[in-house]
């Protein structure tokens, strides 16, 4: 395409994938980097069901695509599709960010950098190194948290998981610093612990509310939820009036989008407040800082 100035314009193109896609939030993400850094891309939503999947990953170059990002249900099956760019999205199998290079399709997965990311951004004393945290959950989202808990040192994480066949699971995978227990014994397991999180659908929008008896959780404990529909969940605000340092779940969204946009656009981008606003307003109109 020629530009007013006379020079080719190359418009670098990214977009997420997704069946539904039509709530994805990662269109006001990554067009606000995009505008704020001045860098001509677009990034769209693009809606792909499970069977035009692998069409769409082989023919993103075609298409113009410097890449995209994969969103539910698309995660594991695209992994199957893709290079491992990393050791730890082997680990994981499933990812959530594609990239071209040199004619090839990579894949990896932010989760749990975005995770960690927020986590430090917003406790920055907080230690894990030879700590103890209770996740619950043990889906998706969970592996990637527990894989880089586990790299950040963390001693042991106790997962309770409606169904605990599925935290055992992480614990065949991980080894034994992960220790499945009942779902209905979880604040039994408080005691000692420096974080708590929620990586259950539990608390969000339409949902019934996370209810756990925090008594048992050290007051320095830092408390988090991934759930980000409402920003701050029934868990956050009870944790909150008990003292607690609380993370809410937007900022995990907001980091995991960073390396994403670094590798199709080339400049890394900031999480500062006035995306976090930005996007707060859209989950919620009434948000204020
Ligand atoms: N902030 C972010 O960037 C971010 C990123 C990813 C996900 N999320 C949010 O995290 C949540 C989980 O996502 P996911 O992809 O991990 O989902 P997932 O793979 O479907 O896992 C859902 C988890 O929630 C548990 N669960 C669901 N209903 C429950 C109930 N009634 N009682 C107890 N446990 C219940 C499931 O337990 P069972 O195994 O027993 O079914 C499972 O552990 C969603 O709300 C999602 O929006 C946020």
């Amino acid at each position: 395409m020629a530009s007013p100035g006379g020079r080719d314009r190359v418009l670098i193109k990214s977009c997420v994938i997704g069946w539904p896609i039509s709530h994805s939030r990662s269109p006001l993400i990554h067009g606000y980097w995009l505008k704020q850094l001045g860098i001509d891309g677009s990034y769209t939503r693009q809606p792909v069901e499970p069977s035009a999947l692998a069409g769409f990953i082989r023919g993103l170059s075609d298409a113009g695509y410097a890449g995209c990002n994969v969103t539910l249900p698309h995660k594991e099956d695209a992994f199957r599709l893709i290079l491992p760019a990393d050791a730890s999205t082997e680990r994981l199998g499933a990812v959530n960010t594609i990239y071209l290079r040199d004619g090839r399709v990579f894949g990896t997965n932010t989760d749990g950098e975005g995770f960690i990311n927020s986590l430090m951004d917003s406790q920055p004393g907080l230690s894990l190194k030879n700590s103890r945290a209770v996740v619950l959950g043990a889906g998706g989202a969970s592996i990637a948290i527990v894989n880089v808990l586990l790299e950040q040192g963390v001693s042991e994480v106790a997962i309770a998981n409606r169904t605990r066949a599925k935290a055992q699971l992480l614990r065949d995978q991980f080894g034994s610093r992960v220790m499945p227990v009942d779902w209905d014994t979880a604040a039994d397991h408080l005691s000692e612990c420096s974080l708590l999180v929620n990586t259950t659908s539990l608390g969000m929008k339409g949902q019934a509310d996370l209810v756990i008896d925090l008594s048992r959780l050290p007051i320095d404990a830092v408390v988090t939820d991934i759930v980000y529909t409402p920003l701050r969940t029934k868990l956050l605000m009870d944790a909150a009036q008990r003292g607690h340092g609380v993370v809410e779940g937007l900022g995990m969204l907001l980091h995991q989008a960073v390396r994403g946009f670094s590798l199709w656009f080339g400049e890394i981008p900031r999480v500062n407040p006035d995306l976090y606003d930005l996007v707060a307003r859209d989950i919620d109109p009434a948000y204020a800082r």
